[in-house]
């Protein structure tokens, strides 16, 4: 079912937490990452789909989304967001989470806080009865009295028996418009904030997403079930 795959993703973000050191290669991280899904009886959903090569998302500094696992050295003071998704009996989780790497600059540390706190600011919008556009003007809202700007390119989506299902979950828009909210709704957040402009291209692997400024990109997300009481966070542990 859905929550024992979220939580298979949860705890594998968690593990992370605790290899994510300066040095380690970003290959390094998708072999601790495959190795814990698996023997929590789980599948890797990103390898395969589309195309994509690999089970993790890494994606540092001025990447925004989809960077490839490699031979890349994590150094001291970067942010690293790694997104990750797992398939558990036919039901997908998926959560992505941005990491300091040792100490970092102040701008780092805010756009980490603001881009997390920005999450949960959208997933308390997300209630039955409320519109998507409820949960994107929230979040853009948010980043952009921050001096930060979200990303439009890529949004949150529905999620259960596929990875993206409808309806898509933007972090930009306006309230009360979009889809509504409805009991047992799966869905997964997912702000994805730039220090500078919203911008970002492809790199010639044809999967990493840059931002266009070289500005330093973050992402949170979390899968969430709308309940009447509000979200409940499927990704997160106990
Ligand atoms: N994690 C992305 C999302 O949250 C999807 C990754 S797609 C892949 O929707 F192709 F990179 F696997
Ligand atoms: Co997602």
């Amino acid at each position: 079912m859905i929550e024992r795959a979220c939580k298979i993703v949860a705890g594998a973000l968690e593990m992370l937490a605790g290899v994510i050191r300066p040095g380690i290669r970003t290959k390094e991280l998708e072999e601790y990452a495959e190795a814990y899904i698996h023997a929590k009886g789980g599948k890797p959903a990103f390898k395969g789909y589309r195309g994509y090569p690999a089970s993790l998302c890494v994606s540092i500094n001025n990447q925004v989304v989809h960077g490839i696992p490699s031979e890349r050295r994590l150094q001291e003071g970067d942010i690293v967001s790694i997104d990750l998704g797992v398939i558990y009996e036919g039901y997908y989780g998926d959560a992505a989470r941005s990491y300091a790497v040792g100490s970092i600059g102040e701008l780092q540390r805010k756009l980490l806080e603001v881009t997390e706190k920005a999450l949960y600011i959208g997933i308390e919008k997300a209630k039955a009865g409320n519109r998507v556009g409820d949960i994107s003007s929230a979040i853009q809202t948010y980043v952009e009295s921050n001096g930060f700007s979200v990303v439009r390119a890529f949004v949150g989506h529905g999620v259960g028996k596929f990875l993206h299902e409808e309806p898509q979950v933007p972090n930009f828009g306006k309230p009360g418009k979009g889809p509504r909210l409805k009991e047992g709704m799966t869905i997964a957040i997912e702000p994805m904030v730039n220090t500078g402009l919203p911008d970002v291209m492809i790199l010639n692997d044809g999967w990493t997403a840059v931002t266009v400024d070289g500005g330093y990109s973050a992402h949170f997300e979390h899968t969430v079930v709308i309940t009447k009481n509000g979200a409940q966070i499927l990704t997160k542990l106990n």
